[in-house]
C-alpha cells in the first residue's frame, strides 16, 4: 500500500479527477495549500499574472491506493496536470502501514478501495 501525495495547481484540479475517475481512483482527500518549488513562487504566474510572493496557492491530494494502482494513479495525475511549465507540481509516493475502514473494521488492502461492503440498515 502506498500514500501518493501530489501538490497540483488549483486550475487543474477538475480535469485531475477526471482523469482519476476514468482510471477508478474515486477515493481521495484534497485541501488546500500553499508552496513554493525551487523557484521560490517568484517566477510563477498566478491566474494570468506574475506573483511576487514567495508562497502560492496550490491544491495538496492525498490517494492511498494498493501497489497495483500506484502507476495508474501517478500517471493519471501527471496527464491532467502538466502543462510544461515552472510550477506544474509534484507527487511523492510513500510507503503505507495500514488502513483501517471504520465502518467494518476491515483492514489493509481490502480497507483502501473496492466496492464497499454491505451496508447495514437500521435495526440489523
Ligand atoms: N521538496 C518539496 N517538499 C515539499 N513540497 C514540495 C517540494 N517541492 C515542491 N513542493 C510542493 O509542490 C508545489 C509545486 O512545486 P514545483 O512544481 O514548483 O516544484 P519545482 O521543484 O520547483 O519544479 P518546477 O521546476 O517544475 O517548478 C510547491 O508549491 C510545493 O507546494
Ligand atoms: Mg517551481
Amino acid at each position: 500500500m502506498k500514500l501518493i501525495v501530489a501538490y497540483i495547481k488549483p486550475e487543474v484540479l477538475e480535469s485531475v479527477k477526471r482523469e482519476l475517475d476514468k482510471h477508478e481512483v474515486h477515493r481521495m482527500s484534497v485541501s488546500r495549500a500553499k508552496g513554493c518549488g525551487v523557484s521560490k513562487g517568484y517566477v510563477e504566474s498566478y491566474r494570468g499574472s506574475k506573483k511576487e510572493i514567495n508562497l502560492l496557492p496550490k491544491v495538496r491530494l492525498e490517494i492511498a491506493v494498493n501497489d497495483d494502482f500506484v502507476d495508474t494513479t501517478v500517471k493519471a495525475i501527471i496527464s491532467a496536470a502538466r502543462t510544461d511549465e515552472i510550477g506544474d507540481g509534484k507527487i511523492f509516493v510513500l510507503p503505507l502501514e495500514d488502513c483501517i475502514r471504520i465502518r467494518t473494521g476491515e483492514t489493509g488492502p481490502d480497507a483502501i478501495g473496492g466496492d464497499s461492503v454491505h451496508v447495514k440498515k437500521k435495526g440489523e
